[in-house]
């Protein structure tokens, strides 16, 4: 039987062309395999690996590029770990942002009630409602992986009181009146060249917004001003300031604030409508 240092030997030669860290990787599966600490590992060098053939499984899907939170099933994202399936994002840092540029209104403008486009893993969902005890979330999604996972999420989290997960293409289906809008749709241009684990096995639905990119965007600028919504707060690409800056123009708002990601790109934008 392989010992756990030959076992982590083994794997991180064969992560050595798909990953960046193989070293790490192996280590965080192999700890995943044993459902131990990563500090198991070195304590524990000698011992021999329970089901071989199991970890082993585990390493051939990273090596076939599989991202890491699939093949584990949880993503960590804020202040929290998060469910995730294939056919559902994997929640980015970058999006944590979104959430602090919403949190702040919120408690700015002392909102209650907020509607999420998009609700995927449940990420912002989650942690809003969690950051916030009295607001009212209705999260809308038009696929089922994502609405079933973000109901798990939302169960594990104890959050089934603030937070209604509904079936709907953007805000059709939500009746309810809302303050604020917060989305982080599709907004990947059709013939964009992702990379090859993002391209391969997460949902093209979550990722691409139409043949400029844009489109479902614009969509929702619409959606939530003819609702009479006074915030509305989403992600956007990096280049895509510009285009959205002058459809707000002809749109008619009564500000548009864009913020940038901690490497500098121009990440997304609040609107406030008159
Ligand atoms: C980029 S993902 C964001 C997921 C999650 N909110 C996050 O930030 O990690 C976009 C989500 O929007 C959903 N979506 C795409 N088109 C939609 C539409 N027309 N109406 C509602 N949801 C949509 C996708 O299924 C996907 O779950």
């Amino acid at each position: 039987m392989m010992t756990i240092s030959e076992a982590l030997r083994w794997g991180a030669e064969s992560l050595n062309e798909s990953c960046e860290r193989p070293q790490f990787e192996a280590e965080l599966l192999l700890a995943h395999h044993l459902g131990k600490e990563r500090i198991y590992l070195v304590m524990y060098a000698d011992v021999p690996v329970e089901d071989f053939e199991v970890y082993e499984a585990l390493i051939k899907r990273r090596a076939a590029h599989e991202p890491y939170e699939y093949i584990v099933g949880e993503a960590s994202f804020y202040d929290i770990h998060l469910k995730v399936a294939p056919g559902v994002l994997i929640p980015r840092p970058e999006t944590e942002l979104l959430i602090d540029e919403v949190a702040n209104i919120i408690e700015r403008e002392k909102l209650t009630s907020v509607a999420e486009i998009g609700v995927g893993s449940g990420a912002i969902s989650v942690v809003l409602a969690r950051k916030f005890p009295n607001l009212k979330i209705v999260a809308t999604d038009i696929c089922d992986a994502p609405l079933r996972v973000a109901g798990e999420n939302i169960e594990a989290f104890g959050l089934g009181g603030q937070v209604t997960l509904r079936k709907s293409n953007l805000l059709d289906e939500v009746n309810e009146s809302v303050e604020l809008v917060v989305s982080n749709p599709p907004y990947i241009a059709e013939d964009f060249t992702l990379e090859k684990n993002v391209a391969a096995y997460e949902p093209k639905e979550a990722l691409f917004g139409g043949r400029a990119g844009d489109e479902l965007l614009r969509q929702i600028i619409l959606d939530v001003k003819a609702r009479g919504v006074k915030w509305l707060a989403c992600e956007m690409g990096y280049d895509q300031k510009v285009p959205i800056e002058r459809f707000v123009n002809e749109v008619g708002v009564k500000s548009i604030a864009f913020y940038k990601d901690l490497a500098g790109f121009d990440r997304g934008f609040v609107i406030e409508f008159a």
